[in-house]
């Protein structure tokens, strides 16, 4: 940190969340009539209104809470899945193969024109409070499109997942095994460099157990850290294996059963909730009150992408988790942050103290409550990211 840099204090702030229970009341760690200092993109200090720094943002007694963390999302794509969305709305299932039809767009767009979507869609997510962002690829699925989306990825976020084994594309079709072989040797050699993480379908129609741990084991041996699609549309082994290999998260758990549960509450693998997409795929909601009570960490994220979840409003999440996963609004909003952080092994982010890093959403409105108790109403005022300011109404 540049310790001469110019100082900024969020002053006036009515309710403010650091997430940090040895600065305020309770798991939120929450202070009335707050400040907080940054300087160079990090928290100095947190304390009483009135701390002097060289620049003051007045927060007008609005509450603040800490950035969101989304740790899950596949923002590099090309194309439009809206007719399949209509048709699951009229009654057709959710099902993996859909994926190929993105595939078919990224492979046909340039590396120009998928920085050009993604960034709408990056401007988007910070809009809606979002200030770290996990970025998959997974649609180019030959080794020179993966590679391209993964470089357009790391343009917009330090968390960049390689997800080559996504599905098995139509080139590769009756030949799963002989994919994984590609994905685990040239196309690894060719996204390692530009990915922190890697990353797997585990579900009926993408990738088994065996073929997910292979591409695992290749991503860690290659120095990437793991994490699995695990448990989105039927019980399976994808939560046993992520938590066998401690990947730093288990992504969808919509349908977990009692051992499941157990393997998580006994392991460090973050239980990551993506409920946007059961509400777009009309999948049943999974029960975190279940996961959080045995003792499980948990996360909530977007999952931003064109079939499953094409939202960037971690704001519903949050509204959904409540209403229909039984989480209280606390769990929610720590879910949406901190555990976000948790699930991208980082504790730099999703906290507000000193030397974190200066992420900040203030929300119009006196609670953070008002997330889900106003679901759907635009409550996000500025973001302050990295400690560079953004207005967003
Ligand atoms: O996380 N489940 C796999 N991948 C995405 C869906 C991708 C798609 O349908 O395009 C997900 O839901």
């Amino acid at each position: 940190m540049n310790t001469s840099a110019p100082t900024t204090v969020l002053d006036n702030i009515g309710l403010l969340v650091t997430n940090d229970p040895s600065v305020g009341e309770g798991p939120l760690g929450m202070a009335r009539d707050a400040s907080v200092v940054f300087a160079d993109g990090h928290v100095l200090s947190v304390g009483a209104r009135g701390q002097i720094a060289d620049e003051r943002i007045d927060a007008e007694g609005c509450c603040v809470i800490p950035g969101f963390v989304d740790s899950h999302t596949h923002l590099v794509f090309a194309g439009d899945r809206a007719d399949e969305f209509a048709a699951r709305m009229a009654g057709q299932p959710y099902a993996a193969g859909g994926i190929r039809v993105s595939v078919a767009a990224t492979r046909a767009s340039s590396a120009d024109e998928l920085r050009r979507l993604a960034a709408t869609r990056r401007v988007e997510a910070r809009r809606a409070g979002i200030t770290t962002v996990e970025i998959k690829s997974g649609y180019g699925l030959d080794v020179a499109t993966e590679q391209r989306c993964l470089e357009v990825a790391a343009t917009f976020s330090d968390e960049v997942t390689f997800l080559g084994a996504h599905v098995v594309p139509p080139e590769f079709e009756g030949r799963a095994d002989d994919y994984v072989h590609l994905v685990c040797g040239p196309m690894l050699d060719a996204a390692a460099p530009h990915a922190r993480w890697i990353d797997a379908f585990c579900e009926v129609g993408a990738f088994d157990e065996q073929q997910c741990r292979a591409v695992l084991e290749a991503g860690a041996a290659a120095g990437l850290g793991t994490r699995l699609h695990a448990n989105q549309l039927g019980h399976g082994p994808g939560v046993q294996l992520a938590v066998e290999l401690d990947c730093a998260s288990a992504d969808h758990c919509t349908y977990l059963t009692d051992s499941d549960i157990e393997a998580l509450a006994g392991g460090s693998t973050v239980a990551t909730f993506l409920p946007a997409t059961d509400f777009s795929t009309r999948q049943p909601y999974p029960d975190a009150r279940r996961v959080i009570d045995a003792g499980a960490r948990v996360a909530l994220a977007t999952n931003c992408n064109p079939g499953s979840s094409y939202t960037t409003s971690m704001s519903f999440c949050i509204a959904l988790a409540v209403r229909d996963m039984r989480m209280t609004p606390d769990e929610a909003l720590l879910a949406a942050t901190v555990g976000g952080a948790k699930a991208l092994r980082r504790d730099d982010i999703g906290v507000l103290r000193p030397g974190a890093n200066a992420d900040m959403v203030l929300l119009d409105a006196p609670s953070y409550t008002h997330l889900v108790y106003r679901p759907g109403v635009p409550l996000i005022r500025s973001v302050i990211e990295h400690g560079a300011l953004h207005r967003v109404s």
